[in-house]
């Protein structure tokens, strides 16, 4: 499918006026009417809720668009937890799922009134010792181990990942909990990342319902959610499709009637922890290019850098790119695409074949909404850019400022060469 930006060149070069490049762009339109399609997919279930992954895209007005449409918070660490409050979401409507959790998170997520979905058995001791008593809710996450696969073969490798509780400790884990007054539970697990494939939700429901009539039946835990966690994924490439909710919210009601129906548990809630799906497509990174350099490679060097999205450097990941103004050109130009950081993997494409670059020219990275900005990283000591909302209206919003040196710099205050520093 080809992949267009939500923003045309003229647009840009009105936003830079007042904000420089390089910056994330949010797509408001594109966020709401997901928002809207996730909801409506899973209407069957009345239960449902959708908790957004905060670390994706740690930004409150956007979690607050998404609160619109009955979204959570899935928090994993004190931060998140803190941005949720202000956000005003709070109780039920954040699952706390983190791991290698320390004490004061736990505590900061139960005073929050946040269910609280356990990583290992051994945190259960852990939380009790610390609340004194456990909540009456809580959630486990579950990892069966080996491979994930689905029909078009092995999806990830649950075997090799540190998270969650096996299938026996699953069982010993319910019957301490129960034992220790838990009324409530949940069922969490996550098990395959970015799958574009409408089957992973339902492979992976059907997984967990079988496990949560064995649960029931044999520790007599009340099973009342099953969180499908994140890990439906985008079409990155223009060749993938797009994963088609209303199909997936269809594949997981499908398995629920023949497996929980049957079994008396067709009150259970379902819950997801989308990130990547919420996001992703929704946002793009704007950067300019600002310099040409020939050598052993054709490079063009942008504005932008890893700091400002670190998927590329960090997993090789594939972000298209458009060259704004020069869609319908044809792209017969080899480029890497590089940032300034001191390091060789700071290149937002290799090798890709692009319509011929100037300087001056914008480029829009594409897919930027989800695990963006949000692993942003402060190398070279460069700074992270600003986020920017296009309103449905057609206005721009500032809803996070570009960093500056004064705050690069903050964590120094306690130096007298602070002052120093000339800002
Ligand atoms: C516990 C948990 N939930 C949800 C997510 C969101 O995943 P995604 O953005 O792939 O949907 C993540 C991602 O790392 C996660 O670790």
């Amino acid at each position: 499918m080809k992949k267009i930006p939500f923003v045309t060149k003229e647009k840009v070069q009105e936003i830079v006026k007042t904000y420089p490049t390089p910056f994330h762009l949010y797509d408001e339109k594109g966020i709401r009417e997901n928002a809207r399609a996730v909801k409506e997919a899973f209407a069957w279930n009345p239960g449902f809720k959708e908790y957004f992954a905060v670390k994706a895209t740690p930004n409150p007005c956007l979690i607050n668009i998404l609160h619109e449409y009955g979204c959570g918070c899935d928090c994993s660490s004190m931060t998140e937890l803190m941005l949720s409050e202000a956000a005003g979401i709070t109780g039920n409507e954040i699952m706390f799922s983190s791991n290698d959790t320390p004490a004061e998170e736990y505590e900061y997520a139960a005073k929050l009134g946040a269910i609280i979905n356990l990583d290992d058995i051994t945190h259960i001791e852990f939380v009790e010792k610390i609340l004194g008593k456990l909540p009456e809710t809580m959630s486990c996450r579950y990892n069966p181990g080996g491979v994930f696969q689905m029909s078009n073969g092995i999806m990830d490798n649950p075997g090799d990942s540190k998270y969650g509780f096996t299938t026996e400790q699953m069982f010993d884990g319910y019957r301490i909990l129960k034992e220790k007054g838990v009324k409530n539970f949940g069922i969490h697990a996550f098990l395959a990342s970015n799958t574009v494939s409408n089957e992973y939700y339902p492979v992976l429901a059907k997984e967990l319902f079988e496990l949560a009539v064995r649960l029931e039946k044999e520790t007599g835990a009340d099973i009342k959610f099953i969180n499908l966690s994140g890990g439906v994924g985008i079409p990155y490439t223009p060749d993938q499709e797009p994963n088609d909710i209303r199909l997936i919210g269809e594949g997981v009601r499908k398995v629920y009637e023949e497996i929980l129906f049957p079994a008396g548990m067709g009150d259970v809630a379902i819950y997801t922890e989308m990130g990547r799906f919420m996001l992703g497509p929704y946002g793009q990174l704007v950067t300019k290019a600002i310099h040409e350099k020939h050598t052993h490679k054709e490079y063009i060097g942008v504005d932008a850098c890893a700091v400002n999205l670190m998927r590329p450097a960090m997993y090789g990941a594939y972000h298209h790119i458009t060259v704004l103004g020069k869609e319908e050109n044809s792209c017969d130009h080899k480029y890497d695409v590089a940032g300034s950081l001191c390091e060789n993997n700071d290149k937002f494409a290799v090798d890709r074949m692009l319509p011929e670059i100037e300087k001056g020219d914008y480029l829009v990275i594409h897919d930027t909404g989800a695990h963006g900005y949000a692993m942003g990283y402060n190398y070279n000591g460069k700074l992270k850019s600003a986020e920017l909302l296009l309103k449905e209206d057609g206005r721009i919003e500032l809803i996070r400022r570009a960093e500056t040196p004064k705050d690069y710099f903050a964590t120094l205050d306690i130096l007298p060469i602070y002052s120093k520093i000339k800002f």
